[in-house]
């Protein structure tokens, strides 16, 4: 195979693999953390919330996407007047159950990671600039030890920054002691995303992606056109999404309710000027029909109360953590926002609610815009800062890339434009999604 050139960040950020191996059809390590949901750690203290790391000392909340892209391909993109990017959730993998394989589990993750390396590769400067993820890179607890099998090689091909907020099972925590968790929650995560230099990975020192150098596990990333506030929306399963104390519910030392308001207040100013479209990205939904989680009444509510402490709401909501696709549409002050939940990057489909609303249904401000996607996908968002559009594509294995649904909002006037599930089914023109490719075994 030859070597490819691949691009090298301003803080000498590496990326992509030049000579990438065949997909792995096996866990490098196998991956036994299933157990952990019965250590007495965790039954003690499932429904709690953990404590929320600190930013690192002396880190603005905010990072610039310049300080992680070479000037030549940021000229590009303001030269081209918008922005692309991708984003999804929940793409970690692990064996689910005694029908599933490791190979499998892999090969869904994959499936969804090898489309959205394609899609980088065939589209170049004007294709995405990066994903941010929304949660849940690493299951079941998050471990170190398979950052390798469920991040770095599924996406070692993807010549981009990849920015990350956590989701539960990153946070997740265990241990034989009902008294302390064997590992300090987040601490992985913290390694591969809120490291103070771009170096190798230790969790995958085989591998050519340096860590992410984010300010901590809540962060806005700041790029042309848009900016994504990221929240932390703790480690709760089925309880819903946490990001303050919920009226002292939750005992968190620091809630996000400060950070949010003064991050969306600091954004108002571009975001008027139609400079600037403003995402806000939280792992657990707000809203949703799955049948497993359900949505997060109180994170809307705080979510809602800094918006409004702020005179700011964002041009569009993301959220993994069901393991579908669904999108809403948010009627707020006369403003049409998407409310999208895309945990679809390969592990574990989850379908609706038995009693979900058919599509069309709205309930208060909010509507079911189409029927949720059980399948595994990814999201492909671009902007010029006066519109927005948000693209779901499906990856299964064994079939090529398609774009499912669509909407494109307006920012000036607020309204979408056009929406809808594809008719047809379009086929995207990136290659299909690899499938079955074996490893040798002596490659690794
Ligand atoms: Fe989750």
């Amino acid at each position: 195979m030859p070597v490819q050139s691949t691009l090298i960040g301003p803080g000498g950020q590496l990326y992509a693999d030049p000579k990438p191996s065949p997909d792995e059809d096996a866990f490098q390590v196998d991956n036994t953390s299933n157990a952990y949901y019965n250590s007495p750690y965790y039954l003690k203290h499932k429904n709690q919330v953990q404590p929320i790391p600190p930013p690192r000392t002396g880190a603005l909340p905010y990072i610039n996407l310049a300080n992680y892209l070479p000037a030549s391909l940021i000229q590009s993109i303001n030269q081209a007047g918008r922005i692309v990017f991708h984003s999804v959730g929940d793409t970690g993998a692990a064996k689910t159950g005694k029908q599933q394989t490791a190979a499998s589990s892999l090969a869904d993750e994959a499936a969804v990671a090898d489309a959205m390396v394609a899609e980088v590769q065939s589209s170049g400067e004007a294709g995405p600039a990066f994903f941010f993820h929304l949660g849940d890179v690493i299951y079941e607890f998050g471990e170190a030890q398979y950052y390798y099998d469920q991040f770095y090689e599924p996406f070692r091909e993807y010549d981009r920054p990849i920015f990350a907020i956590p989701g539960n099972h990153d946070g997740m925590v265990f241990g034989q002691s009902s008294s302390a968790p064997q590992v300090p929650t987040l601490a992985a995560f913290l390694t591969n995303f809120c490291s103070a230099s771009p170096d190798p990975s230790p969790d995958a020192p085989t591998m050519t992606r340096s860590v992410m150098t984010q300010p901590g596990v809540y962060f806005t990333l700041d790029a042309p056109f848009i900016s994504i506030i990221g929240l932390y929306s703790n480690v709760m399963d089925t309880g819903g999404g946490i990001i303050s104390s919920q009226g002292g519910h939750f005992p968190l030392v620091n809630d996000q309710l400060t950070f949010l308001t003064s991050e969306l207040k600091r954004l108002k100013p571009q975001h008027d000027a139609g400079k600037r479209a403003v995402l806000i990205a939280v792992h657990h939904p707000p809203l949703s029909v799955d049948a497993k989680t359900g949505g997060s009444g109180g994170l809307m509510q705080d979510i809602d109360a800094c918006c409004k402490s702020a005179n700011l709401w964002p041009d569009a909501l993301l959220s993994g953590h069901a393991h579908l696709y669904q999108r809403f549409t948010r009627t707020i002050n006369g403003r049409q926002v998407p409310y999208v939940v895309a945990g679809s990057g390969g592990y574990a489909a989850t379908p609706p609610q038995t009693a979900a609303p058919p599509a069309g249904t709205t309930i208060g401000d909010h509507t079911l815009e189409i029927d949720p996607i059980v399948d595994f996908g990814y999201l492909t968002i671009t902007s010029d800062a006066k519109s927005l559009a948000i693209t779901f594509s499906t990856a299964h294995r064994n079939q090529p890339v398609q774009v499912r649904d669509s909407v494109t909002v307006n920012l000036q006037s607020g309204k979408i434009i056009t929406s809808g599930a594809s008719k047809t089914s379009k086929q995207k023109t990136v290659k299909a999604a690899k499938a079955g490719k074996k490893k040798p075994a002596s490659s690794r």
